[in-house]
């Protein structure tokens, strides 16, 4: 048998040694990224944000953005209250929400779902953000919420994804909202948000244990611009007594 020419052999052995790190390369990869396995981490919040003000910054140049702010007046502003005013109709059909509700809309910009609360009779509503746009928008930080305790019957947002401290956005939802009041998210479990977006959910378990004073009502696939869950919690009426 003739032996074979230096060249394909040197092929074979570089062909060997390179496959053989390109699996070794494979199982590092898999060993790495385990799969999300406590309901924790189907809640991870995004990196790099240095402090608090920094956090603030950038919500803030979105938030005032002047290209984004004249879409949401006006391209987008009839389109966008005609689909909440059916989500809010919907609501007030499985008795969620009711014309004598006081209701709180969380992050709402120019404040389109207030607007659409109030066209279908929830007329005591009002919209909080970083920048008030009156009179349907108040100013106010979801992390530090300006109201007092118990204030309202209804609350909405589809902004959880915003949220720094998650536990703090749900802590301020629970603490004004009256016993028995009704917290309504819309999220995004199937895809990511902007780049804005301050956390990642990847289910509703991490909701479920943030809403510690609260029960969950319902959970629903939506169509609700790139929001894909409504989310739906009511806060319990007494508190229950540890031990008692
Ligand atoms: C805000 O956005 C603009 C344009 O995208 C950018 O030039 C600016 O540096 C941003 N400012 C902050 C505080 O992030
Ligand atoms: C609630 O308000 C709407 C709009 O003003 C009205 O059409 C509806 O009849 C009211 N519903 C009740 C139960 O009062």
């Amino acid at each position: 048998m003739k032996p074979k020419p230096p060249i394909i052999v040197c092929f074979l052995i570089s062909l060997i040694l390179s496959l053989s790190l390109f699996f070794s390369l494979c199982s590092f990869k898999i060993t790495a990224h385990p799969p999300p396995q406590n309901p924790n981490s189907d809640l991870r919040i995004r990196p790099g944000y240095a402090t608090y003000n920094s956090y603030i910054q950038r919500q803030l140049n979105k938030t005032l953005n002047p290209k984004l702010r004249k879409i949401w007046t006006t391209r987008d502003w009839d389109r966008k209250i005609q689909v909440f005013a059916d989500f809010f109709k919907d609501l007030k059909q499985k008795n969620l929400i009711s014309n004598e509700s006081k209701a709180l809309c969380i992050g709402a910009r120019v404040g389109q779902e207030v607007e659409a609360l109030r066209r279908v009779g929830v007329s005591d509503s009002v919209g909080m953000d970083l920048v008030p746009y009156p009179p349907l928008v108040v100013k106010g930080d979801f992390h530090h919420q300006p109201f007092d305790d118990g204030t309202f019957d209804f609350e909405f947002s589809n902004v959880f994804d915003h949220a720094l401290f998650p536990d703090r956005f749900v802590g301020e939802i629970e603490r004004t909202l009256k016993p028995g009041g009704v917290c309504v998210l819309h999220v995004a479990l199937s895809r990511r948000a902007d780049k804005y977006s301050a956390n990642d959910l990847y289910s509703v378990k991490p909701l479920v244990k943030l809403f510690t004073k609260s029960e969950l009502v319902h959970v629903r696939k939506v169509d609700g611009f790139g929001l894909d869950t409504e989310v739906v919690f009511r806060k319990i009426k007494k508190e229950v007594i540890q031990g008692s």
